[in-house]
């Protein structure tokens, strides 16, 4: 192996920080100057004058859609938003109590028996399946959240946009322009970033040249883990915790002390302001303003100013995107599977480029075990 070796004479580059693994053309991150593109686009711009189903197809095609092949890419979406049967009946056989994205990884892995086409790995066929995977996880993770309450799945309108179908499948009426306006960007924000874990499992698997069902199935399984997609839950429940705004620098100050971790605040590549909690603090504060109680807004803002205070450290996409969740009534354990609907068009786009090019991704493991141990018979050990 040509790798350079580290003081300690070890090859390793620890949880490959710094390793480039994959040419992508998907997004990048520059974390230096806070910056993030989706296929040369500027979050920013696309934050400001985008939507969801744009940027779907944006990041798989390198380009934005003209109005024909928008339209096109919406009736796919509006034609494929509903589950098969047996699907619901499988979500209503999860315990009420189970983890969701154990319950999405659990619908996600059996919708590729109902896929006919879930083994063509063609350019055609992929496209088609990442469009059924796209809109179908908004489906799911609306009807977990009705029949875990032992409320029934509510079918989804296809003339509605994937932001604004979800709201009202979860909650059985249409939602507040406003309200489906923050998810539509707050999807655009979470769409894609670079080889994440989850993005990275997802391709890990797809270079085994296995179906994208497969590959999802596994990125769900990253991203559920607290250090990738539980953040935002727990940025709500730490607020919660910490009741109202005056308690905010106390709560900081001690947890420091202890050495726990605030959730919400710092990240792996950028060290300035993580570009995406721009503009979920903005939405915080107006959905508050709107709702008539910043409340939720104040006390984060509070935090932000503590943490930045005490250990230099910067708000990221979890940090916001909690009260703004929250004061839409979206129930908390809900928030990482809403990364999923998200996240899905930055998975699928990462596993069509993968295919389009693929190699079977196999690093080396530096040894550190024992070697020559003879082999002891069992009566002798
Ligand atoms: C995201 C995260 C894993 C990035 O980690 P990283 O760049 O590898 O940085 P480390 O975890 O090695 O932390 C570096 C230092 O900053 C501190 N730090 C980092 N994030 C912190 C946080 N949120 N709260 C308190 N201290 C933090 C660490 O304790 C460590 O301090 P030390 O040098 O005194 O030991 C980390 O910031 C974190 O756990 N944040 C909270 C979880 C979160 O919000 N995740 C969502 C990410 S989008």
């Amino acid at each position: 192996m040509n790798q350079a070796k580290d003081a300690a004479g070890s090859a390793v580059a620890t949880g490959l920080r710094g390793v480039v693994a994959a040419a992508s053309s998907i997004s990048d991150v520059n974390g230096e100057k806070g910056e993030l593109i989706y296929q040369g686009l500027d979050i920013h711009d696309l934050a400001a004058k985008s939507t969801f189903e744009e940027v779907v197809f944006l990041l798989r095609n390198g380009c934005l859609p003209k109005r024909a092949e928008l339209d096109e890419l919406r009736k796919n979406i509006a034609g494929s938003y509903e589950l098969p049967e047996r699907v619901i009946a499988l979500i209503k056989e999860c315990p009420t109590d189970a983890e969701p994205m154990d319950t999405l990884r659990t619908a996600i892995s059996a919708l590729s028996f109902f896929d006919k086409e879930s083994r063509d790995l063609s350019r055609e066929a992929s496209i088609r399946v990442a469009t059924r995977l796209t809109a179908r996880f908004p489906t799911i993770v609306a009807a977990m959240g009705r029949v875990r309450n032992g409320l029934d799945p509510i079918d989804p309108k296809p003339e509605l946009n994937i932001a604004t179908n979800f709201l009202y499948m979860l909650k059985g009426e249409l939602p507040d322009e406003f309200d489906a306006h923050v998810l539509d960007v707050a999807l655009i924000l979470q769409a894609d970033h670079e080889l994440n874990a989850s993005t990275f499992t997802a391709r890990v698997v797809a270079g085994t040249l296995a179906d994208m069902y497969s590959a999802v199935t596994a990125a769900l399984g990253a991203l559920s883990g607290p250090l990738h997609g539980g953040a935002n839950t727990a940025v709500m429940k730490m607020l919660l915790e910490i009741g109202n705004v005056d308690n905010v620098d106390g709560y900081v100050k001690d947890a420091l002390a202890k050495k726990k971790k605030i959730m919400g605040f710092g990240h792996a590549v950028y060290r300035t302001e993580d570009p995406r909690a721009t503009h979920l603090r903005r939405f915080s504060k107006e959905m508050g303003q709107r709702k008539g109680d910043t409340k939720w807004y104040d006390m984060t803002a509070k935090l932000e100013e503590a943490m930045k205070r005490e250990k230099g450290l910067l708000p990221n996409v979890d940090c916001y995107s909690a009260s703004t969740y929250y004061m839409m009534g979206i129930p908390l354990d809900l928030y990482t599977p809403i990364f999923a609907i998200s996240r899905i068009s930055g998975w699928t786009a990462h596993i069509l480029e993968q295919y389009a090019d693929n190699k079977l991704i196999r690093p080396r493991a530096e040894y550190v075990g024992p070697r020559n141990v003879p082999y002891v018979p069992i009566d002798e050990r």
